[in-house]
């Protein structure tokens, strides 16, 4: 389990328990947050479910995929620490910040 901050695109933060085998989106989804709309449901295929990861909490997390990497490549407004929530599975990270990158838009 994690604690997981969401700082949304629209300057809110909200906080969830996200259990271990979960993905940071499915966090996201299942509370109905807005921003992550997640519409391939997690097969690592939309690339609607944009987050940046902070410097600090980027060691918790396995490297991202080619498939991943390729898909964020393309994303408007990548960053170095672009990372699609979908592929964050939480195991027992303690507490994890994410900044949620709206794409709804
Ligand atoms: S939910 Fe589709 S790529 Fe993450």
């Amino acid at each position: 389990m994690a604690k997981v901050t969401y700082h949304l695109p629209n300057g809110d933060t909200s906080t969830i328990d996200v259990p271990a085998g979960q993905s940071v989106m499915d966090g996201s989804v299942r509370n109905n947050l807005p921003g992550i709309v997640a519409e391939c449901g997690g097969s690592c295929s939309c690339a609607t479910c944009h987050v940046y990861l902070p410097a600090e909490v980027q060691g918790l997390f396995p490297e991202p995929t080619d498939e991943e990497s390729e898909l964020v490549e393309f994303l408007d407004g990548a960053q170095p620490n672009s990372r699609l929530s979908c592929q964050l599975i939480i195991e027992d990270q303690d507490e994890i910040h994410v900044e949620v990158v709206d794409s709804s838009l």
